[in-house]
């Protein structure tokens, strides 16, 4: 069955990273048998401006359509003073959660020729491969009740509530241990489980799914010293699985040891295997238009992709080696070369990305 993809450029840099990968999945389409077909819809600064919503209408039915989704990124400065529902970042918001994608999934991969972006040591950091799930739809970010009163003594308070389901604990989990099962076979769950009743109820859960994958080992940490142990030694975790608070944080901490912005893909997943991919970085509207954007994050969200939407593990291991050898064969975007004058632009990294595939 032929795969639907909805690319969705976005705002700034977003075509021009989009170009790229348009060109990569060209490419396995015409010489490497991937049989998928590419749709194009708008979302963000630029649906506001040519259909006057963030998230169209039309958008929504090609998304709901499609296999897999990838995204360029969105925002700007022009779109700034717009009332909230019609930002940008509104239309991102809300294609996740008009598609329950509750799982979010970010590697932090070292490539080895970049382990001096690390501000760890090399020897710290060095073969550095984690893959972090952060619960995305549920949690203190969307818990009810919430808001802000002022109280009998005249002083104003603010509160939020941290809830978890024990159904919305085993969906993120079996994600999880899945993953972990087809990688290198640990993972481990973070939470608060010494203070927070929510917490609790996680590690039960975590736990009672457990003997269902017995290839996989699990184990527990509570958050602050999860924090430590990325940092103090960071290749000691393979899969790590936890609450959206905690995986917001540990997983902007997690990507910070790779070095570089312009390398860090992302995947959002529902239940039935549809996931959104964008690269984690923005729309960079300071470097826009001028051809030098790292494609990278962008390429290796087109790995994500194809691994975990369109059940094409082969076709994504080699779109990440050939990303690999393009870094070993000393070719570098400016946000990665010591010396930006000697740099490529968007289109040659992409291109060499392309032509780096083996055959
Ligand atoms: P940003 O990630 O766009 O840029 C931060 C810095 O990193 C800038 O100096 C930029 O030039 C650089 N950078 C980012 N991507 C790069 C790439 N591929 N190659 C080379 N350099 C790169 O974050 P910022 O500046 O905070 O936000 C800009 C806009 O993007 C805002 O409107 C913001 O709301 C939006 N944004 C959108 C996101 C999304 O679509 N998922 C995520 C984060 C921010
Ligand atoms: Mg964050």
């Amino acid at each position: 069955m032929t795969h639907r993809i909805l690319m969705l450029p976005g705002d700034h840099i977003g075509p021009e990273i989009v170009a790229e990968a348009d060109r990569l999945l060209q490419a396995l389409i015409d010489d490497y048998g991937l049989d998928a077909t590419l749709e194009y819809a708008h979302l963000g600064g630029c649906a506001v401006d040519a259909e006057g919503e963030p998230f169209p209408a039309s958008t929504r039915r090609l998304a709901e359509a499609a296999d897999a989704i990838l995204l360029g990124a969105v925002g700007g400065p022009q779109w700034d003073g717009l009332p909230r529902d019609k930002r940008p970042e509104t239309g991102l918001l809300n294609i996740r959660s008009a598609l329950g994608l509750f799982a979010n999934l970010r590697p932090a991969i070292l490539f080895p020729e970049l382990v001096d972006a690390s501000s760890l040591r090399p020897d710290v950091v060095a073969g550095l491969d984690i893959l972090i799930f952060r619960e995305l739809t549920g949690g203190i970010y969307f818990g009810q009740p919430r808001g802000l009163r002022t109280r009998d003594d005249g002083i104003r308070e603010g509160f939020n509530t941290l809830v978890y389901g024990a159904d919305e604990i085993e969906r993120i989990g079996r994600a999880a241990f899945q993953a972990a099962s087809r990688r290198g076979g640990r993972l481990c769950s973070v939470d608060k489980a010494n203070v927070l009743e929510s917490s609790e109820l996680w590690r039960e859960v975590m736990t009672s799914i457990a003997p269902d994958y017995p290839d996989v080992e699990l184990s527990h940490l509570y958050v602050d010293n999860a924090a430590m142990q990325l940092v103090r030694d960071p290749k000691q975790f393979d899969v790590i699985v936890t609450g959206n608070l905690f995986g917001d944080v540990l997983s902007d901490c997690a990507a910070m040891l790779t070095g570089s912005i312009g390398m860090l893909p992302s995947a959002s997943l529902d239940a039935g295997g549809r996931g959104l991919y964008e690269p984690v970085h923005g729309s960079a509207p300071d470097i826009a238009g001028q051809g030098v954007a790292n494609p990278l994050a962008t390429l290796l969200s087109v790995a994500m992709l194809l691994r975990y939407s369109l059940d094409e593990g082969a076709l994504a291991d080699r779109v990440e080696r050939a990303v690999g050898r393009v870094l070993a064969a000393g070719r570098r975007s400016p946000d990665l070369a010591a010396d930006p004058a000697q740099a490529l632009g968007t289109r040659a990294m992409g291109d060499a990305v392309v032509n780096a595939l083996d055959r």
